[in-house]
């Protein structure tokens, strides 16, 4: 049951009446339709010179350096400390071209907090098969490391693959979360794997569980491929991101199913050219930009495109949120073919989010949001407000663009809410959002705001029929 139907006409728009004074506007939008309905993220610049069929083992053990951990003492047993051995074989295949280090399958390694550092010698490849446990007692943590477990940094065309597993063993770090009790003291833990300030990195096939704190972080990275990674961590462990990107360019995430405690995926700062693509999220609170904008910080996200994604039972759907007092903006944006499953807050832009021990005050400043595409988005929801573009009074959110979003209640009658947001839609749009254009005087053309118009059906794109 659709509440209205908006269409978006390329040529058509251009001749009604109504839109005459708006050309330069229309002109405008339709420049900003064809570049968010258009812009691609290239996929393939990551690692290519590795032949796949290397990669069967035991075939390539022979051609290949191949630097076991067990060789360098680890016991895998789960209960002694084999850090050292990590270290020495980390040591070994780095210092050797074509190196795989393998972590066998079958056993458990424990870990220490540790960082792995780069530059290598070219071409090597971490095959982990089997299990890398972290001690799970956060009083013996090194102090020094407080929030890492493994980190790898300066990587240039390295690939980490195999079916292992990656376990923070962070149950006793999520109960000292403030998050879990008011009167624990608000502290950072380690993210399970971190690749840091590194290109050309391959990850493949792992799973990454039961982080101390964020799952995996890509940071101050550019040209990395995750693929089939798998993320689980419980949906009440605190502050558990999956996939966190900070700093990063040409990152593409694909066939991922992530299921934790915070963001499935959170982008922020200085991040763009983010692809997305095939992503399950559940339990978690979703597909987020930010946060962004926190102690009057300035937050910059261009480029991000979701295509095809399932979400289940999450607290947030597709979601931007800045903190007020911040600058800088996230632009060009399209998230597309998404399925929600009882999601509360399915599309959400929150310039007001905060998540500080203290209130957050309004501000006159805030991260800028435009251009930003919602298209094919259907399932349904467990909030009435489906659509939010909550955004700041004297930051407004700009060209918003909705096509074919149909987003039902389970019980009862969804809505639209917008504060100081302008954009347009097109194709079938449920709950109507008819707040993003009819906003009021906040320097747009008002002429832009006299609602849908029908147009005959040659007219139309990118329409689907009710
Ligand atoms: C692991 O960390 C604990 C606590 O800091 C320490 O007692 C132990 O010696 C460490 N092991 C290694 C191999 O560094
Ligand atoms: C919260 O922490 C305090 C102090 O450590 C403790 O006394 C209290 O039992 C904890 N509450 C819960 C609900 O775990
Ligand atoms: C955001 O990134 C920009 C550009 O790299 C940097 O100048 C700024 O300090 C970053 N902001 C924060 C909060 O880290
Ligand atoms: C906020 O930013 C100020 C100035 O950049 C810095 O001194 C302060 O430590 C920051 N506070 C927090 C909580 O990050
Ligand atoms: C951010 O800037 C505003 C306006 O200048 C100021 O009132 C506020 O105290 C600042 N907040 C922080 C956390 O520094
Ligand atoms: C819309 O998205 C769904 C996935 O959520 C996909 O199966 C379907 O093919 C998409 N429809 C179009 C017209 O692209
Ligand atoms: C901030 O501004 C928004 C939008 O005008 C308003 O809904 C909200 O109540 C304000 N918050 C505070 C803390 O003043």
């Amino acid at each position: 049951m659709m509440d209205k139907l908006f269409l978006l006409p390329l040529i058509g728009l251009l001749l009604v009446t109504a839109y005459g004074a708006a050309t330069k506007m229309v002109y405008t939008d339709l420049d900003i339709l064809e570049k968010l309905e258009n812009f691609d993220i290239p996929e393939d610049d990551v690692a290519d010179d590795y032949d796949p069929k290397v990669f069967d083992l035991p075939s390539f053990s022979s051609s290949k350096n191949m630097v076991n951990v067990d060789t360098f003492g680890a016991a895998g047993d789960g209960v002694s400390d084999d850090t050292q051995a990590f270290v020495s074989a980390w040591n070994k295949a780095c210092g050797t071209p074509k190196s795989v280090l393998l972590v066998p399958q079958g056993k458990s390694y424990l870990v220490n907090a540790t960082k792995f550092n780069g530059p290598c010698e070219q071409k090597l490849v971490i095959q982990i098969d089997g299990t890398i446990v972290a001690p799970d007692e956060p009083s013996n943590w090194d102090p020094k490391l407080q929030r890492t477990w493994l980190e790898f940094s300066k990587l240039e065309g390295v690939v980490f693959q195999g079916n292992g597993v990656i376990d923070g063993s962070g149950s006793k770090w999520w109960a000292a979360s403030c998050k879990k009790n008011k009167s624990n003291p608000c502290k950072s833990a380690p993210t399970a794997l971190t690749i840091e300030s590194s290109s050309g990195v391959k990850v493949s096939g792992l799973t990454i569980q039961n982080s101390q704190q964020m799952n995996f972080i890509i940071a101050r990275s550019n040209s990395v491929r995750v693929s089939k990674v798998m993320v689980s961590s419980p949906g009440d462990s605190p502050n558990t991101d999956g996939i966190h990107i900070t700093g990063s360019t040409n990152v593409v995430l694909q066939d991922c199913k992530i299921g934790t405690g915070d963001d499935c995926v959170s982008i922020v700062n200085a991040s763009s050219n983010i692809k997305m693509k095939r992503i399950y999220c559940g339990p978690g609170h979703g597909i987020s930009i930010g946060s962004l904008g926190n102690n009057n910080s300035t937050g910059i996200v261009t480029k991000v495109v979701l295509d095809t994604a399932f979400l289940k039972e999450t607290t947030n759907g597709l979601r931007i949120k800045t903190y007020q007092g911040g600058s800088g903006y996230v632009q060009d944006v399209r998230f597309t073919n998404v399925e929600m499953q009882d999601v509360s807050n399915p599309i959400l832009i929150d310039q007001f989010y905060c998540d500080n021990p203290t209130s957050c005050q309004n501000q006159t400043s805030a991260v800028k949001i435009s251009q930003i595409m919602y298209r094919n988005i259907t399932g349904t929801t467990k909030s009435e407000k489906a659509i939010k573009f909550a955004c700041s009074d004297t930051v407004p959110c700009s060209h918003i663009v909705l096509n074919n979003v149909n987003l039902e209640g389970k019980d009862g009658q969804v809505e639209a809410y917008c504060n100081s947001a302008e954009g347009f839609g097109y194709g079938v749009i449920h709950p109507s959002a008819d707040c993003l254009y009819s906003h009021d005087d906040k320097g747009f053309d008002q002429s832009h705001t006299s609602g849908p118009v029908l147009v005959t059906q040659e007219a139309e794109i990118g329409h689907d029929e009710l």
